[in-house]
Formats: C-alpha cells, structure tokens, sequence
C-alpha cells in the first residue's frame, strides 16, 4: 500500500478516495501542520496531499524520499509549491484549476461591491453600536453601472468575474500576455490594453494573475499612480503581487479610492496600515470557501494521486513529465 500523506484537513470525499487503496496520513487539525512535524510524516511517502499553508520545496522532497511520485494541490495557486524541483526530481506536481473558479469570482464580484457601495464600513458603523440615520449623503458610494473593470490576467477565475462585472453593466478590459481566445473575447466584449493604459483607465481593476517572481509587487506605487484617484483595486490571487506598503500609501494619500483584499503579503498577517483604513474591505482569504468547491478541489486532488499511482496521466498536472 502507498503511503499517502494529507498535510491539512481536507473534506471526507476525498480523503475517502484515497483510502479505498492506500495508506492515508491526514493532519487532522484546523491549524497547519508544524514544519517539523512535516519533515517527519512524508518520510516514505509516495503522494503528498497539500494545502497552500505548506511550503514544498526541496527540504521536504528530500525527507519524503525518492520514492515520491506526486505533490497534488489542494488549489489553483501553487506557489507554495517548488515546482522545478519536482520536475528535476521526476515528482509530478497537480492543481484544482476550474473548479474554484465560480465560488472565486463570486468573492471579487463581492469585494467590487462591497468597496465601491461602502458595504464594508456600512457593516461595522451598525455592528459597532455607533449611532446611524438614513441621510441622502449618508455613506454615498460610486455606482458600477458603466465603469470599466480592468482584470490583469483573464484566465477562468477573471472570465467568470467580467460575466458577473457584465451583468451589473461594466464594461471590460484586460491585460494579458496573449489576447484571449476570440469568442471569449467578444463574449464579453473585452478590450486587450497595455497594463499602463488599463490602470489609467479602469475604474476597478482587480488582480487574476498567478504569483511567481515576475508578479512580485506588480501593483506598487508607481502602478498606483497610474490608477485613478477614484478607482478601487481589488485582489483575490496572492498577497504579495501587491506591495502591501505602497498601497497603504496609496489609500492614505487619496491616490486610489479603496481596495478590497481577499488575500494578503504575509498572511495570516495583515499589514496594520490597512486595519486603520476605512476604505479596504479585509477578508480571511474565502475565495473558495464553500463546502461544494473545497468538497470539488479535495476529490480533483485525490483523482490526481490516483491516477498517478495507477500509472496513468492526472487529471490537472502543473508539469507533465516526459
Ligand atoms: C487557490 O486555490 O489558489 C485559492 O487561493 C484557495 O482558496
């Protein structure tokens, strides 16, 4: 029986999978599992099960062994995973892409609202106990109807958002390396813009690229002065594209008007700058939280281990190897 090592809780459906013919070890705690203890547990195995909590990189590959066939995600975003040294070592690595994709978009499709309608502040002021009245100037947001939306990264998660962005009346744009696959593109009606014009354009713009070196703080100051002083930025893809310092900057001194955060530079930490501001919107990273999608990314996982330990090509691979 292959050992099967879960580094965090996953939903049963796909913990169930796995046991069905192999040996599972499941972290069983809401909290992840400490590096030590991880060092430890994936000695022999021959699949890891992550979580974006866990870092693999060649530490772990090394303690796991050179009988380790697989890393399968438990997301889309793999950045906690290195990537290269699976390949150099022959590991296959997998990801959840698709099927996160609606439940994500909901909760940027949220943070557009939520910021530009001042939901967020509106919130706390009636949590807070604070004495409140109806006012025709009370709380005054912008509207959404007939702003541009600029999404830097138009893969599944950014499509989704700019149908749901259409439906409440905005219009897209987007940067991309390639242009998007003309019928999407006319779907939606789209327009491809350098990064420099969209920011100077959009009057929301929210972040769908994956993290890598190259995105690092790819929205900063300079990028924040290109952006509108009315604009909002929004950013359910990875903490760290965005200088978490320069935006705090930026909201201070009026350069962008509001930011929603799903996601965060050294989360769980969040930079105490924006605790003080009313005009972001914070949340517990929940992009996918729903008990359907996590219940879909665990079973893809599980379907990805299988596969690979049958000999056979994994459902979503990050790197096939030759
Ligand atoms: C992902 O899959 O990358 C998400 O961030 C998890 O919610």
């Amino acid at each position: 029986m292959a050992r099967v090592v879960v580094t965090g809780r996953i939903p049963d459906a796909g913990l169930d999978m796995l046991r069905k013919n192999h040996d599972v070890f499941a972290w069983a705690e809401d909290s992840p599992m400490p590096r030590e203890k991880l060092l430890d547990v994936v000695d022999g195995a021959t699949a890891i099960v992550s979580l974006l909590t866990e870092k693999i990189d060649e530490e772990v590959l090394l303690a796991a062994g050179n009988q380790l066939r697989i890393v399968a995600n438990v997301a889309v975003g793999f950045n906690n995973i290195d990537v290269a040294a699976c390949a150099a070592r022959n590991i296959v690595a997998t990801n959840t892409p698709g099927v996160l994709t609606e439940a994500t978009a909901d909760v940027a499709m949220a943070l557009i609202l939520m910021t530009t309608r001042q939901l967020g502040k509106g919130e706390r002021i009636v949590r807070s106990g604070e004495p409140w009245q109806w006012g025709m100037f009370y709380l005054l947001g912008t509207s959404v109807q007939g702003r541009q939306l600029g999404i830097i990264g138009l893969g599944q998660i950014g499509v989704a958002l700019a149908r749901r962005a259409k439906a409440f009346g905005m219009t897209i744009a987007y940067s991309n390396r390639r242009p998007v696959d003309p019928t999407i593109g006319a779907e939606l009606d789209a327009t491809r813009m350098d990064l420099r014009t969209l920011l100077a354009s959009s009057d929301v713009v929210s972040l769908h690229c994956p993290y890598s070196p190259a995105t690092h703080h790819l929205m900063s100051t300079e990028q924040f002065e290109a952006m509108k002083p009315t604009s909002y930025l929004i950013n359910t893809a990875r903490g760290p594209i965005v200088d978490e310092a320069a935006l705090v900057e930026a909201l201070q001194n009026d350069t962008i008007a509001g930011a929603g955060l799903d996601v965060f530079e050294r989360e769980p930490l969040v930079h105490p700058g924006l605790m003080r501001l009313d005009s972001v919107v914070l949340l517990p990273h929940l992009g996918s939280a729903t008990i359907e999608t996590r219940t879909a990314m665990a079973t893809l996982a599980a379907a990805n281990v299988i596969a690979v330990l049958n000999g056979e090509t994994p459902p979503t691979p990050i790197n096939p190897v030759a």
